[in-house]
């Protein structure tokens, strides 16, 4: 099932929602991948969503500094799941991309409730702070 970013999933900062509307799509593209059978593509599409992930979570990083919010557990959270996405780069690598579609199926659930999970769970405790702020704030906007 696609997975559709709407505004109740808006954590109230513009590069934050962009971003994980990117993430959205990726694993979106990871399922299309999936339903093709088409394992380079799977493949691909799961380095540019581990890449998409790592670039976000720096990001978020930088922002959770600036609105001085503590950002311990959401980095555990954020080692925990790029080593995830490295485990099954490494494992379908070792398969020669001949996965059957239900573990390929399997790490797509894994993929897509992390996603909603990040963003309506994880991030959403930032929300309070970040509405607080202009919609489109950046880092270095202001003296940070
Ligand atoms: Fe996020």
């Amino acid at each position: 099932m696609e997975l559709v970013w709407s505004k109740k999933l808006s954590v109230g900062n513009a590069s934050l929602d962009a971003e994980h509307q990117q993430i959205i799509k990726l694993v979106n593209e990871v399922d299309r991948a999936i339903g093709a059978k088409n394992m380079a593509r799977f493949s691909q599409t799961l380095k540019q969503l581990e890449e998409a992930a790592r670039e976000h979570f720096l990001n978020e990083a930088k922002i959770a500094r600036a609105i001085d919010y503590d950002f311990n557990q959401h980095n555990i959270e954020h080692h925990y799941i790029l080593r995830e996405m490295q485990l099954i780069e490494t494992e379908l690598d070792a398969q020669h991309g001949s996965w059957s579609a239900s573990v390929a199926e399997h790490y797509f659930q894994f993929l897509s409730t992390w996603a909603i999970d990040h963003i309506d769970e994880d991030d959403m405790k930032m929300k309070a702070l970040l509405v607080a702020r202009p919609y489109h704030f950046k880092p270095g906007d202001f003296s940070d």
